[in-house]
């Protein structure tokens, strides 16, 4: 029997790259063979959007297993690059007033997605820059954590602010979230970010009181990631011989070395 792997890339900082790492992980786990989900839970919808899909299209998203309208199979939606889609909804912007009084509104998405787990191999699930219902129906069914960051103070200050977060979770939660974090991963690098030493010392601390690593791989700062998104096409096929390619093919060997 197969047992799916539920990868989360968290964060409440914006723009340092989880969706670009959201994208790249599901492709490049669908190039290896593996049966990938991607679940686009950022009502953003740059993920919808980036993998083909028109976020406004006329098909089924997120929102309908949020408002229990039918089931995730009816959802899933095929992709050029291999993996399957469950598309994001912008009507998830106001998810946290509008399930504010629905009864174990925390556990909606492990609910839906029951009768689906056994037909992959890894979810990979992108969500949105804020703490809230959404981030937290991810967390509930992550098996491994990926926080992307990038190397100036404000990310390592977000960094903190998010590990602390983190624990306030996992007590709130009590013995419901079950995830461990696979690794912070260094995001839009360039060779001349000269990550000074206090940088890389609260960088290396908040590894560690996540119980946690810093990735060897960084993924460098490079327009191919911004073409992609904008060709619609994944980093793969668009640029398959593009330095940041293999940064994110690297990544992805050395996060399944890991045990995952
Ligand atoms: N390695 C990279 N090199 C160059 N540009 C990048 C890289 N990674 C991401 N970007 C670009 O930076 C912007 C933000 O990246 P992305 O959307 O992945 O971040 P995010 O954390 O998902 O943002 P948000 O919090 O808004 O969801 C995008 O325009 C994206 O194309
Ligand atoms: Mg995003």
């Amino acid at each position: 029997m197969r047992t799916i792997q539920t990868i989360s890339i968290t964060t409440q900082k914006g723009g340092v790259g989880k969706t670009a790492t959201a994208l790249a992980l599901a492709a490049g786990l669908a190039k290896q063979g593996y049966k990938t989900l991607l679940i686009d839970s950022d009502p953003q919808c740059n993920a919808t959007f980036a993998s083909g899909i028109d976020p406004a299209g006329d098909h089924g998203t997120l929102y309908d297993l949020y408002e229990r309208a039918c089931s995730a199979s009816d959802v899933l939606l095929d992709t050029e690059a291999g993996y399957k889609l469950i598309p994001g909804s912008l009507r998830l912007t106001t998810a946290d007033l509008k399930y504010s009084g629905t009864l174990n509104r925390e556990y909606i998405l492990r609910k839906a997605l029951k009768s689906i787990d056994k037909l992959f191999d890894y979810a990979v699930i992108d969500t949105p820059p804020q703490i809230g219902l959404l981030v937290e129906n991810a967390l509930v069914i992550t098996d491994k954590l990926i926080i992307p960051a990038t190397a100036d103070a404000f990310s390592i200050q977000g960094l903190l602010q998010y590990s602390e977060l983190l624990g306030e979770l996992k007590n709130a939660f009590e013995d419901n979230l079950h995830f461990e974090v696979a690794g912070i991963l260094l995001t839009r690098y360039s060779d001349r970010t000269n990550i000074s030493r206090t940088l890389s010392d609260s960088l290396y601390e908040i590894a560690e009181h996540l119980h946690t690593k810093v990735f060897t791989t960084r993924i460098r700062e490079a327009v191919a990631v911004r073409e992609s998104s904008l060709a619609r096409q994944n980093i793969f096929t668009s640029h398959p011989t593009a330095a940041v390619t293999k940064d994110y093919d690297n990544f992805i060997n050395e996060f399944l070395e890991g045990g995952s």
